[in-house]
């Protein structure tokens, strides 16, 4: 499939905006301060926190870091659950609320069967999703031009 250029100037911290890519939807998250420096800490409660698992389909090299990024504030990941294919929602607001942890930091609930994924897209523990969101092959064509694919 062809590749998609998005210009990101406008993405605010704490915004996502969602393009669509080989059929599926990739979302572009800018994250602000705080989401990244809750990341490190979430390590223990992930299934895959340094993204070891098929980093050949699911992470690229220049994304096998602790935000899953090129850009450590800019999230690039194919918004698509790895259990059985439904798309989570967003969940950025820290704090309990309906099926989320009470310490919960931000980052993505899966409706289907209550996956649940940080904002890097790493999957919690015992959950039914195996692995980690998709990081899709993506570079910076300048600062604010992301090429997807
Ligand atoms: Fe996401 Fe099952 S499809 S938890």
């Amino acid at each position: 499939g062809a590749a998609v250029e998005v210009d990101i100037s406008s993405l605010k911290p704490g915004e996502k905006i969602t393009v669509e890519w080989r059929g599926k939807p990739v979302w572009i998250v800018k994250r602000t301060p705080e989401q990244l420096a809750e990341l490190p800490k979430l390590d223990g409660q992930l299934a895959d926190p340094a993204s070891k698992r098929n980093p050949a389909e699911l992470t690229p090299e220049y994304a096998r870091n602790e935000w899953r990024s090129i850009k450590p504030e800019v999230l690039v990941a194919v918004g698509i659950c790895s259990h059985l294919g439904c798309s989570p929602s967003d969940k950025f607001v820290a704090g309990p609320q309906p099926s989320l942890p009470d310490d919960w930091k931000g980052g993505f609930l899966c409706p289907c069967h209550g996956s649940t994924f940080d904002m890097a897209g790493r999957v919690f523990k015992n959950k039914p999703a195996p692995d980690n969101l998709e990081v899709p092959p993506h570079m910076y064509l300048s600062e604010t031009k992301l090429l997807i694919g």
